[in-house]
């Protein structure tokens, strides 16, 4: 019987512990740190920081870990991959050098470049006055990123000059060599692929999802992590799907193998669907959260299977639900996110049955970070798995906050279906 270590601390955590924890091979699944809301039957924490490499190898040697998945960035850029294959220790993610492709924007940059993936097009930057010189190029509006991970708020997208001369000045005075990609504004429609890359390149894609990355209704207010998902995105279709694979993610895989560096783990390709064809607008390299709590209910054959082939340069079949549309709304501390107060009560996994619940930033039973709880429902519509999920939500006692309108687009391409 198998023993799984997830690395991670949130509610994308907690879905893959549960995704894990339906194989009928898996016995145990120990989560590094965990939070206090994840109490499944079968789960262990350990309070090992996921940055804390060392600890974290010597935990997966001590208690005999036949599979470490790791849910976050950090200890990936950090290299975590390679220090527990040093101890030949199986674990399912990319090495430090092509973990750069989510952790240096200009690293991701040069790469599409020299292989000519479609992207928006850029230029690194590390002076005032060439970021001015860009400014001029590049027309309004204009999208500055930060290099190096920066947790969902690197980005910056600035439609008057003024505001972008502002921004660039407060940006070098406080420091005068800051790397910046600057970047053309995409139009489009965004959507995430889910790639899980095996060792010998084996690729299997799960179904799409959608984000909603603003915290307010309508896609108002500041980026946040991601305040809801969906999945599948039904009204996409497989030739938009097939093309995004063909034209983005498989030319990048193929790109890392030629530089010598091939990427084995989850590759998110973060796709903006333009007038030109999809283009990729960002990749990361680990699910999404909360795109994660959407796409693992939906694999229905055994998951720790499907991922020890992977990692052992199988050829595995992979086995998702086509019924339904997963819909999961993320329930976020009062000032999320830039001062989320804690303390506010959490939703229990008895008030949200029969839907799932999977938990984040809860301490004691009550909240301790930004986002707290995302709570998934599915349906065979998007219109009645929305309704579903907002009807429990409706009866929870908690002054948790969140998005009202998850699911937006899938439910409208149901009421006006474009084929009409
Ligand atoms: P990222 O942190 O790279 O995921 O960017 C956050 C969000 O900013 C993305 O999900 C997009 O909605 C938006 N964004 C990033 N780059 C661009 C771009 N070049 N054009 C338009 N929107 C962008
Ligand atoms: N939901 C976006 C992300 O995980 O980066």
């Amino acid at each position: 019987m198998k023993k799984v270590l997830i690395i991670g601390s949130g509610a994308r955590e907690h879905a893959l512990a549960q995704a894990f924890l339906r194989s009928d091979q898996v016995t145990t699944v120990i989560v590094a740190p965990g939070n206090d809301g994840m109490t499944d039957a079968g789960l262990k924490r350990v309070t090992i920081p996921a940055t804390n490499l060392l600890e974290l190898r010597d935990l997966a040697i001590s208690e005999s870990v036949d599979l470490t998945f790791v849910g976050n960035e950090e200890p990936l850029t950090l290299g975590i991959v390679d220090l527990f294959e040093a101890a030949e220790l199986p674990i399912f993610g990319p090495s430090k050098v092509s973990a750069q492709l989510e952790g240096s924007k200009s690293f991701t940059k040069n790469l599409l470049q020299k292989y000519a993936i479609p992207t928006a097009k850029s230029v690194t930057v590390s002076t005032l006055d060439s970021a001015i010189d860009v400014l001029q190029d590049f027309g309004l509006p204009i999208v500055f990123k930060l290099d190096g991970l920066a947790l969902g708020k690197g980005v910056t997208i600035i439609t008057d000059l003024t505001a972008a001369n502002a921004y660039l000045t407060e940006l070098y005075m406080q420091n005068p060599t800051t790397k910046l990609v600057i970047e053309e504004y995409l139009e489009g429609v965004e959507f995430s692929i889910f790639s899980l890359v095996g060792k010998n390149g084996m690729i299997i894609h799960a179904p799409l999802a959608q984000d909603h990355k603003r915290r307010f209704d309508q896609n108002k207010g500041p980026n946040t992590g991601g305040m809801g998902a969906y999945s599948p995105v039904r009204w996409l279709s497989d030739e938009v799907k097939n093309r995004a694979i063909k034209e983005l993610v498989e030319p990048t895989i193929n790109a890392l193998k030629k530089e010598g560096t091939p990427f084995s783990g989850v590759l998110y390709t973060g796709v903006m669907l333009t007038q030109a064809g999809p283009k990729v607008i960002e990749f990361n390299v680990r699910f999404g959260d909360p795109e994660a709590q959407v796409v693992l209910p939906q694999y229905t054959g055994d998951f720790y299977e499907l991922i020890s082939q992977l990692m052992t340069g199988q050829h595995p079949t992979a086995h998702w639900q086509i019924n339904d549309v997963y819909v999961g709304v993320v329930l976020a501390a009062t000032g999320y996110p830039e001062a989320p107060v804690k303390g506010a009560i959490v939703p229990t996994v008895e008030a949200v049955t029969p839907l799932i619940i999977n938990f984040a930033g809860v301490k004691n039973g009550l909240a301790n970070g930004g986002r707290v709880v995302t709570i998934v429902g599915h349906d065979t519509t998007a219109i009645l798995a929305q309704k579903q999920v907002y009807n429990k939500i409706s009866l929870l006692e908690t002054n948790l906050e969140y998005r009202h309108d998850i699911a937006y687009q899938a439910v409208s391409h149901e009421k006006t279906p474009f084929f009409d």
